[in-house]
C-alpha cells in the first residue's frame, strides 16, 4: 500500500493547472499591478499620489475579493506583478519597490502584498472560477542602491553569481545581456546566468514557486537581457507556459525568443504598429500594421503571442491618443487577430498616465465603473470565448482582406473585422469596401453595434463612417445564435412580421451604441455590382 500512496501523493504535488501554450492560446489576460488594483475593506482609501512612487495598499487578498470585476468582462486569466521579496531599504531617488520588480531574497514572498496563505487563496479562487494565474518573475537581475551590494542579503549570495558591473550599451547585444540595467543611482545587478550553480538554483526556485502556488503561466521580465540558451532549461523547470518580455519594435529581434527558448513573447512589434496605425494624432500608418502582420511568418506561432496596448512600462493609450475611437479600434485589433489579448488594469477606465510612474494609477478612484470601454472588451471577450468554444478559431490565422491609409479589413476563422483610424469625427471620404468570402444572402451581424446585414450577390461589403470611425466585427448570424450576443437581433429574426434585414434594438443596446458614438452610424451597403475593385472606395 505504501508505494501506491506515495506515488499518488507525488502525483498530487503536480500543479493543479500547470497550463501549456496550447491551453493559454484560448485565454484572455487582465494584467494587474497588485499594489494598485484594489484595497481590502477597511483599508485607508487613499488617492495614490503617483509622483510619490510608494505603496498605495493593494494586496493579493483584495484581488481575490474583486475577481468578479475581471471575470464579468470575460477575462479567463490574470497576470499579477512579481510576488517575491523586494528591496526593503529607505526610499530611493526612484521611490519604493511598490511595483515588485526590485528583487532581493526571492526565496521569500513580498510581505507588502500579503502572506503565503493569501497568495494560495488567490490562486485557489482563480482556479475555482476556471481562470488561470500568470505570475510575473524577474530573473535577469536584482536591485541595489550601490555598485558594491552586500550580496548576503540576496537569494544569490556569492559574488560569482553575478556579472561584474558595466553600464549597458544598447547597441551591443553582449552588453545588453551581461551588463547591469538601471543606472548608478539604482543599479540592477545582472545574474551570471551562464554559471551552472545559478542555473540550478534558479531551476529549483521556479519549480518550487510554480508548484507551491499552483501557477499556470509566467511572464518573464527582461527576457531579452539574458542569453537565449538559458531559457529552455528554466522553462522546463517551471513546467508552465512562459511569455517573455522582449522590449523591441522589430520582429527580427523579438521572434527568435519564441520557440526553442520560450513559448511566447509580448508582441511589442504589434504594439508599435498599432500606435502608428491607429494613434491620433499620429502618422496613421496602416502599412506599419500590415508590414508587421506580413512578418508574422518569422514567429514560431503567432497565435500564442501576447497582444497589448498598455503596460507598466509604456504610456497609457490615452496619453498617446485621446480619441476614444482610436482606442476602440486598436483594442478590437488586439482581440480579433492572432494572439492572446492582454488588457492592463485601468485601460477599461480610460486612464491616461504617461510613462512610469504615471501609468500605474490606482484603480479604486474609478469606482470600477462599467464604462463603454469595459463593455466593448466584454463583448470582444464574449465573441472570442464563444468562437474558441465552438470552432477552431484560436488556431486560425489572420488574413488581411484589404487595407489602405485609413482602414483595414481582416478575417480570422469565420469573423471579419473592419477597422479604421479616422477617429470620432464623421468623414465622408472613408468608405471601406471589400470582397467577403460570404455568399449572397448570408445574414451577418456586427456584434459591436448589433446590426444585421445580408450579403449581396457579389459578396462585396462596404462600411461607411458618416458618423465616425467605429470598429465593426462581423460574423454569420447562424454561428452566433447560441452565443448570447445581440440576442435582440435574434428575437427579431424569429418574429415573422420583420424581415431578415430588420434590426431590433433594446434600449440598453441603443444606449451602449449611443455612448460608443455609433447610433445608426454604420451602414453596411450591399454591393450588387461587380464593378468595384477589392480596395477601398473613396
Ligand atoms: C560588447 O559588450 C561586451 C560586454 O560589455 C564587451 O566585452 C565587448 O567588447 C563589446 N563589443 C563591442 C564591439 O563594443
Ligand atoms: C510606415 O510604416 C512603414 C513600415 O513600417 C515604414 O516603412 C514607413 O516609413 C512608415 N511611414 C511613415 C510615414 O511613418
Ligand atoms: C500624459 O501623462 C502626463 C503625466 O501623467 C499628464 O500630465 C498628461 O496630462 C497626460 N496626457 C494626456 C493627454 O492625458
Ligand atoms: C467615485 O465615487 C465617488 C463617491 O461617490 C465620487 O465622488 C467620484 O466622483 C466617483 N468617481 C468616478 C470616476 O466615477
Ligand atoms: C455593463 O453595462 C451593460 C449595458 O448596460 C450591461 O449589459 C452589462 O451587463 C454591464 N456589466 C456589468 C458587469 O454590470
Ligand atoms: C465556453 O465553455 C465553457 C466550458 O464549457 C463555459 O463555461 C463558458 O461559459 C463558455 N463560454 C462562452 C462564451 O461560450
Ligand atoms: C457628406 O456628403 C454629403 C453629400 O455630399 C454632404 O451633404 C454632407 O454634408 C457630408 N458630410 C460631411 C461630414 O462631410
Amino acid at each position: 500500500m505504501l508505494p501506491l500512496l506515495l506515488s499518488l501523493l507525488a502525483f498530487n504535488l503536480r500543479p493543479a493547472f500547470a497550463a501549456t501554450a496550447e491551453q493559454w492560446r484560448s485565454r484572455s489576460i487582465y494584467q494587474i499591478i497588485t499594489d494598485r488594483f484594489a484595497l481590502e475593506p477597511g483599508a485607508v482609501v487613499n488617492e495614490c499620489n503617483l509622483a510619490d512612487q510608494t505603496w498605495c495598499g493593494g494586496t493579493w487578498k483584495a484581488i481575490t475579493q474583486n475577481l468578479d470585476y475581471i471575470q464579468n468582462a470575460g477575462f479567463t486569466a490574470i497576470w499579477i506583478s512579481p510576488v517575491n521579496q523586494n528591496y526593503q531599504g529607505p526610499k530611493t531617488a526612484y521611490g519604493d519597490a511598490y511595483h515588485g520588480y526590485w528583487n532581493a531574497d526571492i526565496s521569500k514572498l513580498n510581505e507588502h502584498f500579503g502572506t503565503a496563505d493569501d497568495l494560495m487563496a488567490l490562486s485557489a479562487e482563480v482556479h475555482r472560477r476556471n481562470m488561470y494565474l500568470m505570475v510575473d518573475v524577474v530573473v535577469n537581475n536584482v536591485m541595489s542602491t550601490s555598485l558594491k551590494p552586500d550580496w548576503s542579503t540576496y537569494y544569490f549570495t556569492d559574488p560569482a553569481d553575478y556579472h561584474p558591473y558595466c553600464p549597458v550599451d544598447f547597441s551591443n547585444i553582449t552588453s545588453e545581456q551581461d551588463c547591469w540595467l538601471g543606472d548608478t543611482t539604482v543599479p540592477l545587478p545582472d545574474l551570471n546566468t551562464e554559471s551552472a550553480s545559478v542555473v540550478s538554483k534558479y531551476g529549483a526556485w521556479i519549480q518550487d514557486l510554480v508548484q507551491t502556488y499552483s501557477i499556470d503561466g509566467l511572464r518573464i521580465d527582461a527576457a531579452k537581457h539574458v542569453k537565449p540558451n538559458f531559457w529552455p532549461g528554466f522553462a522546463k523547470s517551471a513546467g508552465v507556459f512562459c511569455m517573455g518580455e522582449v522590449f523591441d519594435p522589430l520582429v527580427a529581434n523579438v521572434a527568435p525568443f519564441q520557440g526553442a527558448s520560450l513559448d511566447s513573447v509580448l508582441n511589442y512589434p504589434l504594439y508599435y504598429a498599432l500606435v502608428a496605425a491607429f494613434g491620433l494624432p499620429g502618422p496613421q500608418n496602416m502599412s506599419a500594421l500590415t508590414t508587421v502582420l506580413t512578418q508574422g511568418s518569422a514567429y514560431q506561432d503567432t497565435t500564442v503571442l501576447g497582444n497589448f496596448l498598455e503596460n507598466q512600462d509604456i504610456p497609457r493609450w490615452h496619453n498617446l491618443s485621446v480619441d476614444p475611437q482610436s482606442h476602440y479600434n486598436a483594442m478590437t485589433f488586439s482581440f480579433m487577430s492572432d494572439g492572446i489579448p492582454i488588457v492592463y488594469y485601468g485601460q477599461e477606465q480610460g486612464f491616461s498616465g504617461n510613462a512610469d510612474p504615471f501609468n500605474r494609477e490606482a484603480l479604486w478612484p474609478s469606482n470600477y465603473t462599467n464604462t463603454t470601454s469595459y463593455q466593448l472588451m466584454t463583448t470582444l471577450n464574449q465573441l472570442r470565448n464563444y468562437m474558441i468554444n465552438t470552432t477552431d478559431w484560436a488556431t486560425q490565422k489572420t488574413n488581411v482582406l484589404t487595407s489602405d491609409q485609413h482602414g483595414i479589413a481582416f478575417q480570422k476563422g469565420s469573423v471579419i473585422t473592419v477597422l479604421t483610424n479616422i477617429g470620432s469625427p464623421a468623414q465622408n471620404l472613408t468608405n471601406t469596401a471589400f470582397q467577403s468570402p460570404w455568399s449572397q444572402g448570408t445574414v451577418t451581424i456586427d456584434v459591436i453595434a448589433c446590426r444585421q446585414f445580408v450579403v449581396a450577390s457579389s459578396g462585396y461589403l462596404e462600411v461607411e463612417y458618416t458618423k465616425g470611425g467605429v470598429p465593426v466585427v462581423l460574423a454569420e448570424a447562424g454561428s452566433l445564435q447560441k452565443s448570447g450576443l445581440c440576442s435582440t437581433v435574434f428575437t427579431a429574426l424569429h418574429d415573422s412580421s420583420t424581415g431578415p434585414a430588420a434590426v431590433a434594438q433594446s434600449s440598453a443596446l441603443r444606449s451602449l451604441r449611443a455612448s460608443l458614438g455609433m447610433d445608426s452610424l454604420i451602414t453596411l451597403l450591399l454591393m450588387t455590382s461587380l464593378g468595384f475593385g477589392s480596395g477601398w472606395l473613396m
